[in-house]
C-alpha cells in the first residue's frame, strides 16, 4: 500500500512525506490538526486509479477531513475495501511524472518506465502518445550508476532545473528496488513541488517473497485481512497452495505435474460445460497421510470445489506409501470428505498403491489409471 511504499522510500532517503494512517473517520480530525492546514486523505488499497475512483480527496479543514473520511472508508475500489485512509499534507504541485523500476521478464532485464507526463492519466498517455513515455533497460550487473541515471534523465526530458535532483532521486529509487528485493517500483506521481524540490507524492512496491527470508520487517507489509482466507490457512500449514476460479480440485506431487495436471484439466473441461481447475496445490516429496489430509481440507473447504484430481507420480515416496496416505487421510477427514476423488497414481511401486485404493474401496474414490483419463473423470464429475 501506499503508506507502506512510502516507508520504504523513507528508509532509502526517497523525499516523502509519510502523513498519517487512520482506520476509522473519528481519528483523521486529529490527523489532521497535526498536519495543520489543507490535508489529502487517500484510499489505502493494493490496486492503481485510486483518484479515479473517487478514493483520493481534499479536505480544507479538519471537520472536513472527517467527512471524507467517512466518504472513503469501507468504499470498493476494483474489489478492494477500503479499510485504512492516509492522511496526509497537501503538496503543492507543479509537475507531475511517471516513474518505475520493474522485471523485464521478455528481456531477461531490469527496466525503467518513465515519463514527464504522468498523473493518473499516465495509461491513457502511454497508449495515446508512446513517445512520451521513455523505456530504458537496465544491466542488472552493473544496475544505476551515475551514467545510467544520466541516461534515464535524458531519454526521459526532464526539465534542465530538476535534472540532477532527479539523477539522485533515480539512485535512491535503485535503492529501494535492489536492496529491497522489490520486482516493481513506482512512483506516480513523483511531483515537482513548487519551491522546485522533487518528492514522491504516491508509490507502489512489489516485494519478491522468495527474498523475505533476507528482510524480517516485510512481514509487516502482509495484508493478512484482504489475503485469501483458504491461501492464509495452507500457508500455515506449508501448503504450496494457489486458489484460482475453478471447479476440479488439484493436488499433485511436484510443481511441473501439477502444471501440467492444471492443463489437462482446463483442456478437459472444455468438453464438459467449461468447467475449469479450482487451485494449483503441489504436496511435494514425503505425501504423508497428514500432508494429504492438510492437502484434501484445504480443497474440500473452497465452496467452488465440485469434484477433486489427485494426480501423484510415485517417486521416492511409492505409490502404496501415497494410496496409504489418501485412504488414512480420509479417514481422518469423516464426513468433510463429501465430493467426489478421481484418483491416478503412476510409477514407483504402482501395483501396490493401486491395490491398496481397490481394497479400501472408498465410495468417493475413482480409480483412472492415465492422466487426460483421470482428468476427463474429474471434469465430468465438476460438470454433473
Ligand atoms: N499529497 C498530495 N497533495 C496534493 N495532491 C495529491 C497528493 N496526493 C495525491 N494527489 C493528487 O491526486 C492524484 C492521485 O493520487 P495518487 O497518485 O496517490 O492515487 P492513484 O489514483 O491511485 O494513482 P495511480 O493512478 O497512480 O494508481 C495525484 O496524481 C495528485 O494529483
Ligand atoms: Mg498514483
Amino acid at each position: 500500500m501506499e503508506y507502506q511504499a512510502k516507508e520504504l522510500f523513507a528508509k532509502h532517503d526517497v523525499p516523502v512525506t509519510l502523513g498519517t494512517v487512520v482506520e476509522n473517520p473519528d481519528d483523521a480530525a486529529e490527523a489532521a490538526r497535526g498536519l495543520g492546514g489543507r490535508v489529502v486523505v487517500k484510499a489505502q488499497v493494493k490496486t492503481g486509479g485510486r483518484g479515479k475512483a473517487g478514493g483520493v480527496k481534499l479536505a480544507e479543514t479538519p471537520e472536513e477531513a472527517v467527512e471524507r473520511a467517512r466518504d472513503i472508508l469501507g468504499m470498493d475500489i476494483k474489489g478492494h475495501t477500503v479499510h485504512r485512509v492516509l492522511i496526509a499534507p497537501t503538496a503543492d504541485i507543479a509537475e507531475e511524472y511517471y516513474f518505475s523500476f520493474l522485471v523485464d521478464r521478455a528481456h531477461r532485464n531490469y527496466l525503467c518506465i518513465a515519463s514527464i507526463e504522468g498523473g493518473v492519466e499516465i495509461e491513457e498517455i502511454a497508449r495515446t502518445n508512446p513517445d512520451a513515455v521513455a523505456k530504458v533497460s537496465i544491466d542488472p550487473g552493473t544496475g544505476v550508476d551515475d551514467a545510467k541515471a544520466a541516461e534515464i534523465v535524458a531519454a526521459t526530458r526532464f526539465p534542465e532545473e530538476v535534472a540532477e535532483e532527479a539523477k539522485a532521486v533515480i539512485k535512491k529509487l535503485w535503492d529501494v528496488f535492489i536492496k529491497e528485493d522489490a520486482s516493481l517500483v513506482e512512483v506516480n506521481p513523483l511531483v515537482r513541488l513548487g519551491d522546485g524540490h522533487l518528492e514522491a507524492l504516491d508509490g507502489k512496491v512489489t516485494l519478491d517473497e522468495n527474498a523475505d527470508f533476507r528482510h524480517e520487517d516485510h512481514a509487516q507489509f502482509e495484508d493478512k485481512a484482504a489475503a485469501d482466507p483458504l491461501e492464509a490457512e495452507a500457508k500455515e500449514k506449508g501448503l504450496n497452495y494457489v486458489k484460482l476460479d475453478g471447479e476440479v480440485g488439484i493436488i499433485g506431487n511436484g510443481a511441473g505435474l501439477v502444471m501440467s495436471t492444471l492443463d489437462v484439466v482446463a483442456y478437459a473441461g472444455e468438453k464438459h460445460s467449461g468447467v475449469k481447475p479450482a487451485n494449483f496445490l503441489d504436496i511435494g516429496g514425503g505425501a504423508s497421510a497428514q500432508v494429504m489430509a492438510n492437502g484434501l481440507h484445504i480443497i474440500l473447504n473452497d465452496p467452488q470445489v465440485k469434484s477433486v484430481f489427485v494426480n501423484v507420480f510415485g517417486g521416492i515416496t511409492a505409490c502404496d506409501a501415497v494410496a496409504d496416505g489418501i485412504v488414512h487421510a480420509l479417514e481422518m477427514l469423516g464426513d468433510e470428505a463429501n465430493k467426489p476423488l478421481v484418483v491416478r497414481l503412476d510409477g514407483n511401486n504402482v501395483e501396490e498403491g493401486r491395490r491398496i485404493l481397490n481394497e479400501a474401496n472408498h465410495p468417493l474414490v475413482t480409480m483412472v489409471d492415465t492422466m487426460d483419463g483421470a482428468a476427463d473423470r474429474a471434469a465430468e464429475l465438476a460438470a454433473k
